[in-house]
């Protein structure tokens, strides 16, 4: 089917619900384990939900759609999601990393990796001279976030798939922050792309949950086995929740992106405001001028939530210092900016008018 993206949204490539009820929505399979009709042999291939479930393998299936991936893996977070990539590589396996992750991809290198023998370098992705004297014979991939969290840089990603495959390595990249809305990696070059699904893709800041879509058979297989191997797959009633909230993506984008802009137009019309970072999407970081300033904002906003998180129906504003990047060691948080005056504001797709006035009031409490 040729779909456009919206109705794959809701649609996927055209698939229905088989379970001869005539459900318009795909019901939740509640169960562990499915029954054999001869040995080696279960209906539809379902035989244990660890492996594969139905409302999951329908989740998969849009995701795989709105990604342009040949196979994609639901998994329990995020986390699990990139850890699970992690298992493709052996010890002494050379990769570079965008130097400015999500903190938990830093802890997880960090804390697992080095223990798993794997030899990891930060380079900024950004600028193709640096990643161009990086890139090694051996490099077995190149990961990096585009834009960056929190602060918004941009990574060219088919030139960046140009430099790792000239040396055979893989391109991952973690699509987070746009969406396949706003950018499509594998169309671009990528082998590899991961997901925080608990925050655009399910919108409802209700779910956790993650993605790993593979461009390719082969890549496509491996996680097959190593998610059913390792374990962390997506439960089937929060495969039911992203499906639900996956239908609204193209609507929401429209509206977290234009509520952005208002909010970032205000934001930069405001002297106590020093930087203002924005890339698109419903993202936008900003700098205040002092500490305190910045703590006493969090603590005043009504409307918006002074919390983790982000991509969900409701404002958040993040202190990512103290919240998201704590495991960042402190040189690198000061290069890229990530300082005790940052801010990071997830912009709901709330009026923005409220927005802006909660925020107006918190400034000035
Ligand atoms: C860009 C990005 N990638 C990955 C993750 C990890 O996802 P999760 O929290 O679903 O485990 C996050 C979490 O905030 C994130 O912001």
């Amino acid at each position: 089917m040729n779909y456009a993206f919206d109705t794959r949204c809701i649609h996927g490539e055209g698939h229905k619900t088989p379970d001869g009820n005539n459900a318009i929505c795909y019901p939740i399979y509640q169960t562990a384990s499915f029954s054999h009709l001869t040995p080696g042999h279960n209906l539809n291939g379902f035989d244990y939900t660890r492996e594969s479930n139905p409302t999951r393998s329908y989740l998969e299936e849009t995701v795989s759609s709105l990604e342009h991936a040949v196979d994609t893996v639901a998994f329990s977070s995020g986390m699990a999601a990139i850890s699970t990539v992690f298992e493709l590589f052996s010890p002494g396996a050379h990769i570079l990393l965008g130097e400015d992750l999500y903190g938990g991809v830093v802890r997880l290198l960090e804390q697992v990796g080095k223990k798993n023998g794997i030899d990891f370098e930060y380079v900024d992705t950004t600028d193709p001279e640096v990643l161009k004297k990086a890139i090694r014979p051996d490099t077995k991939a190149v990961y990096f976030e585009t834009p960056t969290n929190p602060t918004m840089r941009v990574t060219d990603i088919s030139l960046t798939a140009k430099m790792a495959h000239d040396v055979g390595a893989f391109l991952i990249v973690d699509n987070t922050f746009m969406t396949p809305y706003f950018q499509n990696p594998i169309l671009e070059g990528a082998d590899i792309v991961v997901h925080s699904g608990t925050k655009y893709l399910s919108g409802h800041n209700d779910t956790v949950c993650g993605f790993v879509c593979s461009a390719t058979k082969e890549l496509a297989e491996r996680f097959r086995l190593l998610s059913k191997t390792t374990g962390a797959t997506l439960s089937p009633f929060d495969s039911f929740l992203c499906q639900r909230g996956l239908k609204t993506l193209a609507l929401r984008m429209e509206k977290h992106r234009s509520n952005a802009l208002a909010v970032k137009a205000w934001l930069e019309s405001k002297k106590q405001v020093k930087d203002v970072y924005y890339a698109g999407s419903g993202m936008i970081s900003f700098t205040v001028e002092s500490a305190e300033q910045a703590v006493k904002i969090l603590q005043n906003v009504k409307l918006i939530t002074f919390a983790e998180s982000l991509g969900g129906t409701e404002s958040l504003l993040t202190y990512p210092t103290v919240q998201t990047h704590p495991d960042v060691p402190a040189a690198q948080k000061e290069k890229l900016g990530i300082t005790d005056k940052l801010l990071r504001l997830s912009v709901g797709i709330e009026t923005p008018n409220d927005i802006i006035a909660d925020l107006e009031q918190a400034f000035d409490a």
